[in-house]
């Protein structure tokens, strides 16, 4: 968790670290392409939300923002009664985890008083516990199930697993969908050295056995399948199931086979307005608890160099690097800026191909509001940064800030991800939902 400025990956690690494995342990993949057409172009001008179709999809309206804020929280119910948390919906690890009201725990401050824990203490031989931690794990204490998760911006949280039940509201309210399931007690947080979000804990929305979309998918309660859509103008919505959305509309890419603990493609080349950068065989992972988007050294030099040459070129050169406190590279203009939309024309979009048939190439396009903000000084500032700085190797992490204004769908249950242009300021609402 944690965010805003430089670094703050929700990238995962539970006890083991960032492990590559190249023994995929899920079902061979069925190249999926059957859900919809692989189409070259990006996006479609018309909505990809079904409207006519409600079954079981549970959608959870969303607070927050790129920028300033640099989070976005759901506001997940927990226990008997249920009382309200908010939590990071974090796509790039599993476990979902509460600052934990036990004594001596070290927290951070939260919007709501810390969660009571359940009495029901997952033990140690429970699978869900074995799925938290790699190798040979040994139990120190066979009673409970201990946990560390680990985050890219160096914040942590260890505790033990409970299960409790968790309700999700759907935005009609007509929907509560409960369960019992197995989330972390967090009695001991560490901050991330960057900014703390004002938030009770983490939404666990990767691809493993704990998180809570796989947990509700096993007891047959929905489809598992996610998705979220954040808007550029701040909100937006997560959803659980696989009913929202038109599959024939939507751009699908398989997930790799190589990474199977993330949501990864298969590798992509990245593309500058329209035109090939070099740049090929980019490993990336979809996190939604980052807020900006992370290239590893190559890619980030060749995408920078090519918006600065652009820059350049402008006739009248109404732009000039500065330095700003809020992110690596800036420019000012002749006056200082309030939105994007008055910068957006000077800029390019970047894209990134996945070869995802043998003949068509799925393409996630990033308009120049999906990569840049506006700082606090009026000053216009890139969103892509530079990953290897922030010890995060070869991978490319696409963070909220490049996520905005699509449909993005992580479809465990075919195991490919999508993505279509959206409006993600309508929530999917009344019309569909209206009885
Ligand atoms: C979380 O969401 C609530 C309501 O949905 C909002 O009041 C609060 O400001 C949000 N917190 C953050 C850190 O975004
Ligand atoms: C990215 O960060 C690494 C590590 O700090 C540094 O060596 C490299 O020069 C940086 N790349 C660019 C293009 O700034």
């Amino acid at each position: 968790m944690g965010k805003e400025k430089v670094g703050l990956v929700a990238l995962v690690l539970i006890v083991s670290s960032w492990a590559v494995s190249s023994a995929p342990s899920s079902p061979s993949f069925r190249g999926d392409l059957s859900r919809g057409k692989a189409s070259l172009t990006f996006g479609s001008a018309s909505s990809s939300l079904v409207l006519n179709r409600v079954g079981s999809s549970v959608v959870l309206p969303l607070d927050g923002n790129v920028h300033p804020i640099g989070s976005y929280n759901a506001t997940v119910y927990v226990g008997q009664p249920p009382k309200p948390y908010f939590l990071d919906p974090d796509t790039g690890s599993d476990l979902t985890w509460l600052q934990c009201d036990v004594p001596g725990a070290h927290c951070t401050p939260t919007p709501h008083p810390r969660y009571p824990p359940s009495p029901d203490i997952v033990d140690c031989s429970d699978p869900i516990c074995a799925s938290l931690h790699s190798g040979d794990y040994r139990c120190d204490h066979p009673e409970q199930c201990d946990y560390e998760v680990e985050y890219a911006d160096g914040g942590s949280s260890l505790g033990a697993l409970v299960k409790d039940v968790v309700s999700f509201r759907s935005y009609s309210s007509s929907r509560v969908l409960s369960a019992r399931v197995a989330l972390g007690c967090g009695y001991d947080q560490k901050p991330s050295p960057y900014n703390v979000p004002f938030l009770d804990g983490v939404l666990g929305l990767g691809k493993g056995r704990s998180s809570i979309v796989s947990q509700l998918s096993s007891r047959g309660l929905v489809a598992n399948v996610l998705g979220h859509c954040l808007s550029t103008r701040g909100g937006g919505f997560l959803f659980f199931g696989d009913d929202l959305y038109d599959s024939s509309r939507i751009s699908w890419t398989p997930m790799s086979r190589d990474y199977p603990k993330h949501y990864s493609p298969e590798t992509a080349e990245l593309l500058f307005a329209g035109k090939p950068t070099g740049q090929k065989n980019l490993l990336l992972v979809f996190d939604s608890a980052s807020t900006y988007t992370y290239f590893s050294s190559e890619a980030y030099r060749a995408l920078s160099l090519r918006v600065t040459n652009e820059l350049e070129k402008l006739s009248g050169k109404p732009f000039t690097e500065i330095r700003d406190p809020e992110l690596p590279l800036c420019w000012k203009g002749r006056q200082s800026f309030k939105n994007i939309r008055e910068v957006r024309k000077y800029f390019k979009p970047f894209a990134l191909t996945f070869n995802s048939g043998k003949r068509t190439k799925t393409q996630f396009e990033v308009p120049p509001e999906s990569y840049l903000i506006i700082s606090k000084m009026g000053n216009v500032c890139m969103g892509v940064l530079n990953g290897t700085q922030e010890k995060l190797g070869d991978t490319n992490v696409i963070g909220d800030i490049s996520m905005q204004d699509k449909m993005v769908i992580y479809d465990n249950a075919n195991h490919c991800l999508g993505w279509a242009s959206e409006d993600c300021s309508q929530l999917p609402k009344s019309r569909a939902f209206a009885a």
